[in-house]
């Protein structure tokens, strides 16, 4: 079962920062009152190896992009490659570069798929930017902003980026910062439109950041771990 969008679409629209308080709230209550508790993808990493042929072009060999703009997907939670590919699938979230890449494969195909992808080691890098901007993303991270109404990220994330698996709260660590970049640029503008039960919390999230404190959290991602 998904997070009710009944459950969760009041609180989204409370806007501001009660309302992003009270999601994390929420979504912490959801997950360890077993909302989410059920069986997850189950999928066959074998079977999915022989479905990525196409894929390595972007992706890797090993689910590590092989270019800024394609993601690491290489260790990224089950529930959430299956979510993204079902909505990529449908368009629901749109990504030109994949345009065609899942056609014909079925809901049992993009299980396995996820299920190979899972199970490869994620790419870690290391933070470039310098004390100030470092300092000023590991605040948002873990203790978010108050003013702005900024959820702290760690509360969905987990300390060290590592993601939510039973939650399907992806992992945010290792990838590019032109990747980590567009994605917070595109759910604050509205871009990346999907579901109102986790797309929305990303863009009430990402609502309130400006493109400083984004590059500075996508630097700091990076190198996370
Ligand atoms: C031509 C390059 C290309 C190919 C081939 C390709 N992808 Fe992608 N993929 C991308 C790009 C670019 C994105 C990011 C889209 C965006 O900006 O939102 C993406 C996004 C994804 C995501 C979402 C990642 C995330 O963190 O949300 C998944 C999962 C994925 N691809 C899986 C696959 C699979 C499986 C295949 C093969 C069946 C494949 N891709 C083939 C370029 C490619
Ligand atoms: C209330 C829970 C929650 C909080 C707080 C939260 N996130 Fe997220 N985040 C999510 C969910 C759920 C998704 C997947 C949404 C979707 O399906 O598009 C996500 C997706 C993302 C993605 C896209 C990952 C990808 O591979 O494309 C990035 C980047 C991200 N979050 C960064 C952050 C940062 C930075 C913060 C803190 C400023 C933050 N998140 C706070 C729940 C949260």
């Amino acid at each position: 079962m998904r997070l009710s969008t009944t459950l969760i679409s009041p609180l989204l629209k409370s806007a501001g920062k009660a309302g992003a308080i009270a999601l994390v709230a929420l979504t912490g209550a959801a997950v360890s009152q077993g909302v989410f508790a059920d069986s997850g993808p189950v999928g066959d990493a074998a079977a999915g190896s022989k479905l990525t042929t196409a894929c390595q072009a972007c992706h890797g060999t090993d689910g590590n992009g092989l270019a800024p703009n394609y993601p690491n997907i290489a260790g990224q939670n089950e529930r959430y490659l299956l979510r993204q590919l079902l909505m990529i699938q449908s368009e629901e979230r749109s990504a030109p570069l994949m345009a065609g890449q899942l056609n014909g494969m079925s809901e049992q195909d993009l299980r396995d798929i996820s299920a190979f992808y899972a199970a490869k080691e994620p790419k870690l890098a290391q933070a470039q930017g310098d004390d100030v901007q470092i300092a000023m993303a590991k605040q948002l991270y873990k203790g978010g902003s108050i003013e702005k109404g900024v959820a702290a990220c760690t509360a969905c994330h987990s300390p060290l980026g590592s993601g939510n698996a039973a939650a399907g709260f992806p992992r945010i660590t290792g990838q590019s910062p032109e990747y980590t970049i567009a994605q917070l640029t595109a759910y604050r503008e509205g871009v990346r439109a999907t579901d109102e039960a986790y797309g929305a919390m990303m863009r009430q999230v990402a609502a309130n950041l400006n493109d400083t404190e984004i590059a500075a959290l996508a630097d700091y991602l990076q190198g996370l771990h």
